[in-house]
C-alpha cells in the first residue's frame, strides 16, 4: 500500500495549495478595510474545478487567525463559511447562514455569555427552523432576513467578542435558482448593515461564470456590490510545485522515497494546461500506475489512459454530459480536435473544413450532431460559427490527443472513452 498525496477529488489542503497570490493580496486588502470600516464584498468566479472551494477554504483559516498572512498580519474574524449547494429558497440560504453563525459563535471563548440574548435567538431559530421550513409558505423571508443581519450586527459589534468583524463565504453560490434570489439577498443585507453603520460584515460569494447574470436577475445592481476575482489557470511554475509538494509529502509519509523524472513532471504540466483539478487527477493516477517508485512519462501516460484513468476519471466527472461514449464516429472526433486548437473561441465553418481537409459535407452534419448534443455552441449572432464550451473542456480533448500521440494509438478505441 502506498499513500497517494494528490487530491483529485478534493477541496486541496493548504499545504498543497499553491498560486493565487493576487486573488489573496486582493482578499486581505478587502478583510483590512472591512476592520477598519470599509467593506468590500468580492466574488470569486471561474470554471469548475478551477479552484474557487480551496481559494476559500485558503483563506478561512487567514481570516480567524489561525495563520498570519505573509506581511506577518494576523485578522481575528469570525469566518462563517458555507456551501448553497443544497439551497432552494431565500429561506434556505439564510438559514444555512444562520446556522453556520450559530455554530462559530459557540467556539468563541465566553461568546454565548457575551451576546447571550443573539445565542438564544439563533438556538430558537434553529429548532424554528424545522417548522418554518414546514410552513414555509407562511414565513415571511423579509423577516428572516431583517432577523439574521439584526444578529450579524450585535456580533460585529460587539467590542467585548475581540473580533474584526464577520467574512461570511457563500460557495456554490450560482447552485440556487434564481427564484431564491440570492442577489436581492445580498442588495438588501449589505444596504442594511450600511444603513446601520455596521461596515466591518463582509461577504464572499464563489461560483460559476454564470453566477452574475444570476445575481443581476435577481436584482439589476446587485452584481455591482461584488469586486469579481476570475480565477484563472495556474502558471507552469505553480504547476510544477503542485507536483513537487505532493511528492514530498508522499515522502514524508511512505516509508519509502518516490523520485519523478524531470520530463514526467513537465508532461504533467504541460497535459494540465495549467487546471488545478487535471493537475490532482493528471498526478494521482500517474502515481498511482508506477510501480517502481520513480515516475516516468510512461507512467504518466498510462496513468492517463488507463481504464478509469485519469482522462476517464475527468469526462466522467466535469464533461459527462460531453462524453464520447455519446461520438462514435472518428469525423466527430477530428472537428473536436480541430476545434480543441481555438480553445473556447469562436472558430468558422470554414477554417474548420481548411484545418481538417475533411469534406464539406462530412463537416456539416458532424458540427451538426455535436451542436444538437450539446457538445459544441452555435454563435446566434453570426452564421457558420461555432465554438467549444469551456476551455477545460478543450484541454481534456487535448489531453486525450496528446496521450494518443505519444502512445501511438487511438483512445477513442479504448472502451472508457469510445
Ligand atoms: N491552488 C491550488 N493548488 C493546488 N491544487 C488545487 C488548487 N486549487 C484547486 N486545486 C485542486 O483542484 C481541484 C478542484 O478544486 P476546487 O474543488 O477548489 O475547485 P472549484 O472551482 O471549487 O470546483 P467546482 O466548480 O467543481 O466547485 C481539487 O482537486 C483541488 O485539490
Ligand atoms: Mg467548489
Amino acid at each position: 500500500m502506498k499513500y497517494n498525496p494528490f487530491q483529485p477529488n478534493k477541496i486541496v489542503n493548504p499545504a498543497m495549495f499553491v498560486g493565487r497570490i493576487d486573488e489573496l493580496e486582493k482578499i486581505e486588502s478587502y478583510l483590512f478595510q472591512a476592520k477598519s470600516g470599509n467593506p468590500t464584498h468580492f466574488l470569486i468566479e471561474g470554471e469548475r474545478g478551477i479552484g474557487k472551494s480551496s481559494l476559500l477554504k485558503y483563506v478561512a483559516p487567514l481570516a480567524n487567525g489561525n495563520f498570519d498572512t505573509p506581511d506577518g498580519y494576523i485578522f481575528k474574524f469570525l469566518v462563517v463559511f458555507v456551501d448553497l449547494g443544497s439551497a432552494h429558497t431565500q429561506l434556505d440560504i439564510i438559514r444555512i447562514i444562520a446556522r453556520e453563525l450559530k455554530s462559530q459563535i459557540g467556539k468563541v471563548n465566553k461568546a454565548k455569555e457575551i451576546v447571550k440574548s443573539t445565542w438564544e435567538f439563533l438556538s430558537n431559530w434553529e429548532i424554528l427552523g424545522v417548522r418554518y421550513h414546514k410552513e414555509a409558505g407562511s414565513f415571511d423571508p423579509e423577516d428572516a432576513k431583517d432577523n439574521l443581519v439584526e444578529q450579524l450586527e450585535a456580533i460585529a459589534t460587539n467590542a467585548e467578542l475581540g473580533i474584526d468583524g464577520i467574512l461570511v463565504m457563500l460557495d456554490e453560490a450560482d447552485a440556487p435558482p434564481v427564484e431564491a434570489h440570492l442577489g436581492n439577498l445580498m442588495k438588501a443585507m449589505t444596504e442594511k448593515l450600511s444603513r446601520e453603520g455596521c461596515d466591518n460584515v463582509i461577504f464572499g460569494l464563489a461560483g460559476l461564470p454564470s453566477l452574475l447574470g444570476k445575481l443581476k436577475a435577481s436584482h439589476e445592481s446587485s452584481a455591482r456590490i461584488f469586486t469579481v476575482l476570475r480565477l484563472e489557470t495556474l502558471d507552469d511554475a505553480e504547476r510544477i510545485r503542485v507536483i513537487d509538494i505532493g511528492i514530498g509529502e508522499a515522502n514524508t509519509k511512505n516509508d519509502f522515497a518516490t523520485a519523478i523524472d524531470g520530463n514526467a513532471s513537465k508532461l504533467l504540466a504541460d497535459m494540465s494546461e495549467g487546471y488545478p483539478h487535471f493537475i490532482q487527477q493528471f498526478g494521482y493516477c500517474a502515481f498511482e500506475a508506477d510501480v517502481d517508485n520513480k515516475i516516468t512519462i510512461e507512467d504518466v501516460l498510462s496513468g492517463a489512459h488507463n481504464e478509469n484513468g485519469a482522462i476517464a476519471q475527468l469526462g466522467r466527472k466535469y464533461f459527462s454530459e460531453m462524453y464520447f461514449s455519446k461520438i462514435n464516429s472518428n469525423d466527430y472526433r477530428k472537428l473536436l480536435d480541430a476545434m480543441s486548437k481555438y480553445s473556447d473561441r469562436w472558430v468558422s465553418r470554414k477554417q474548420l473544413i481548411a484545418d481538417t481537409r475533411m469534406k464539406e459535407s462530412t463537416v456539416n452534419n458532424a458540427l451538426l450532431a455535436l451542436k444538437q448534443k450539446s457538445i459544441i455552441i452555435l454563435d446566434e449572432s453570426r452564421q457558420g460559427f461555432y465554438r467549444l464550451p469551456t476551455k477545460s473542456f478543450a484541454a481534456w480533448i487535448n489531453a486525450i490527443k496528446s496521450v494518443d500521440e505519444r502512445r501511438g494509438g487511438s483512445l477513442t478505441s479504448q472502451s472508457e472513452v469510445g
